[in-house]
């Protein structure tokens, strides 16, 4: 039930730090740290590579799963759109190991690729929302998100969910490997939530971004660096998708490369700037569209903000931002498909779950 809340996104977008404090708590083991089952973690060490595969927002969530995964177990890792990878499989490694990651559980371009996987004997994990759901009877090994229905097309705090249960994956493969780490994950998890929290109180201040930015606008353009331009994808997708605006997520250093050639006076672009090492370069691109008349919005992190920044965001854990610097983009584009009478809940020429490949 929505109860007060207008819409179920806006009340999925705000249960995100309660999501994240229950993951917490269902994969804490008895030392307090985050564990995951040794027969998973033992069979992605049995692997050479690790496949994700995975459509929409949850694809987005395996992009920075790929990251975390290398920087934290360093297993390499490819992500892949399902609906690609079903037909145009790319050449497999010896020992192949596959993460399906679906909200639903029941997304037939997935599932047609957990079939051939099986066919191919090759060992699948499943990152679900839905126990029982179709991909999650189907797999080997599963992970639930615990993140409670979805109810809103646009999917929100799934994703969150996504991210921190591939941070555990990640940070418990690689404790399985020997490899050290003074990484405290539930600490750093834990002041996650509580930044997602403050950030959710500030909806105000996205409601003004949104309608500063993107009232009149035709279309807009997220762009970052690094884990900063996927969590752009996730936000480009989140505005398309309720709003109706033309929205792309770009690769800061790939705007000069052709897209720039779209930024006119105006065009309103928002930059996410959370990582230290490309901290400059972003900056750098931001004022290249600037140059040419866009209206640019910087969301960065404490620690790297500099004059002029839209809106900083509170310090959490450089691997972990896109679990706080999505909530930004959510409420952006949430209030922007409000300011424009869009059906929030249930957009145009969408369904919840794509039972159809
Ligand atoms: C976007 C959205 C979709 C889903 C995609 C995969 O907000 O919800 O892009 O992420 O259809 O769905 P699942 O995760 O259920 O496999």
């Amino acid at each position: 039930e929505k109860g007060a809340y207008p819409h179920y996104m806006l009340k999925e977008i705000d249960e995100q730090p309660f999501v994240l404090r229950k993951i917490i708590q269902e994969y804490q083991g008895e030392s307090g740290s985050l564990e995951i089952d040794d027969s998973v973690t033992a069979a992605i060490l049995d692997a050479d590579r690790i496949y994700i595969v995975a459509c929409g927002t949850s694809y987005h969530a395996g992009l920075v799963g790929k990251q975390l995964i290398e920087k934290l177990a360093a297993i390499p890792v490819e992500v892949h759109l399902a609906s690609e990878f079903c037909y145009n499989m790319p050449l497999l490694t010896e020992k192949p190991f596959f993460i399906f990651i679906s909200q639903s559980g029941e997304t037939a371009d997935s599932r047609a690729v957990l079939v051939k996987v099986k066919e191919m004997n090759h060992p699948a994990l499943v990152i679900t929302n839905v126990p029982g759901s179709t991909l999650f009877r189907e797999a080997d090994f599963t992970l639930l998100l615990h993140a409670g229905p979805e109810i809103a097309v646009a999917s929100t705090k799934a994703y969150t969910a996504q991210i921190a249960v591939l941070s555990i994956l990640a940070y418990a493969t690689g404790k399985a490997k020997g490899a050290s780490t003074d990484l405290n994950l539930a600490k750093e998890l834990g002041a996650a939530a509580n930044a997602m929290e403050t950030l959710c109180d500030d909806k105000e201040e996205f409601e003004h971004i949104a309608a500063e930015y993107l009232r009149a606008a035709f279309d807009c353009f997220f762009i970052g660096r690094s884990i900063d331009y996927y969590v752009g994808l996730e936000g480009a997708l989140k505005l398309k998708e309720i709003s109706y605006i033309q929205a792309e997520g770009f690769a800061g250093g790939e705007l000069k490369h052709g897209t720039m050639a779209l930024i006119e006076k105006e065009t309103p672009v928002i930059a996410l700037a959370t990582q230290s090492y490309v901290n400059g370069s972003i900056r750098a691109n931001v004022k290249e569209v600037a140059a040419r008349g866009a209206h640019t919005c910087i969301i960065s992190s404490t620690g790297l903000e500099a004059e002029g920044d839209r809106y900083v965001l509170p310090a959490v854990h450089e691997m972990l931002t896109p679990l706080v610097s999505v909530i930004p983009l959510q409420l952006i584009a949430y209030y922007a498909a409000l300011h424009r009478g869009c059906d929030v809940d249930k957009p145009r020429n969408l369904a919840k779950s794509v039972t159809v490949e």
